[in-house]
């Protein structure tokens, strides 16, 4: 396999110690979702006014390494003029973009899905280099429900856009986040959640290897390994971070670049400590972090509250929130 270096020395500046990626990625749908807890209409200005403050706020670039745009995010700008792209490069923040266009039923397979979003995908790739971006991201969704969900047929399939997708970002000197998220909501055990998410991830990184995709060219995003949101029983940030180790080391090969966490609905404090017991079970084959969105961006919401006169606390609770994650990445938290 030809080596791109390139590639090697994105992944370099994403994965530096005690940094992490946040993931600000929401659709413009999304987004109004996000307004919508500060009680704000989904509107192109108020949209801009909340990817403004994420992207500006003094910082940040000490705790994260990366961020994750969407399509109109990345073709966007500050009131003042200046693309939100050559704000993050001014701070040597990595800008990334998500590049799937979201699930649709998979036929034949009762609530199982399958990501969108390969046509023309090396011709958008050529268009966001251009842009400055240097990393994407595709992301694959998994529902755990009776015993037969998921399928192998859904996840072999999904491994495999998966795997056209990286294939086609690497060739375009991008560094392909894969991920597939296993879904928190549900009634599910600890037990069960391991068990399908090891296997997700075997059936991914076997795909992955079949199709030459070079892992030290790749970041791994995942969910970490959680009970059900509904399920009775609640576990421990201790047993959260076994289950979850436990589950890399069975099915994640040690030359993969390394492996972040999406948040998944967790509370943020409770994603915080959830990271934190990951990382103090020490050193593993991965350099190992965060790339919430949820979970760095509610605090900044609730600070905020869509009111200008709010911009500079929700600036410095954004700030905070990050500099938690980032030490709970080294297990200081
Ligand atoms: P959450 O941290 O809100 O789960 O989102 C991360 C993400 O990128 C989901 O695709």
């Amino acid at each position: 396999m030809k080596k791109n270096i390139k590639l090697y020395e994105t992944v370099a500046a994403l994965l530096e110690p005690g940094k992490g990626i946040l993931a600000a990625d929401e659709s413009d749908n999304t987004a109004g979702k996000r307004l919508s807890m500060v009680h704000l209409p989904n509107e192109p200005e108020h949209r801009r006014d909340f990817r403004e403050l994420l992207f500006t706020a003094p910082d940040i670039e000490k705790y994260i390494s990366g961020v994750i745009m969407y399509d109109s995010s990345i073709r966007n700008e500050t009131r003042d003029g200046i693309p939100f792209v050559d704000v993050l490069t001014a701070k040597g923040i990595v800008p990334g973009i998500k590049v799937d266009l979201g699930t649709k039923d998979l036929e034949g397979f009762k609530g199982e899905v399958i990501t969108q979003g390969l046509d023309n995908l090396e011709a958008r790739f050529a268009e966001y280099y251009d842009m400055g971006a240097r990393f994407a991201k595709w992301r694959a969704v998994i529902t755990i429900d009776e015993d037969e969900t998921p399928t192998d047929a859904a996840l072999k399939m999904n491994a495999i856009m998966l795997a056209r997708y990286a294939q086609i970002a690497q060739a375009a000197n991008i560094v392909p986040i894969v991920e597939p998220e296993v879904i928190h909501e549900g009634d599910h055990s600890l037990e069960r959640a391991e068990m399908v998410t090891t296997r997700t991830l075997q059936v991914l990184f076997q795909t992955l290897i079949e199709y030459k995709v070079d892992l030290s060219g790749l970041i791994l995003k995942t969910s970490m390994v959680l009970a059900g949101s509904t399920y009775p029983e609640q576990t421990t940030p201790e047993e959260v971070a076994n289950a979850t180790l436990r589950t890399f080391h069975m099915s994640v090969p040690h030359t993969c670049a390394g492996i972040v966490f999406l948040s998944g609905g967790q509370a943020p404090e409770r994603s915080t400590e959830n990271l934190n017991a990951i990382a103090k079970l020490g050193e593993q084959p991965w350099p190992i972090t965060f790339s919430f969105s949820r979970a760095i961006e509610e605090p900044m919401l609730k600070a905020w509250q869509g009111k200008p006169e709010n911009e500079e606390a929700a600036k410095e609770a954004l700030r905070a929130t990050c500099e938690k994650n980032s030490l709970a990445s080294l297990g200081k938290s």
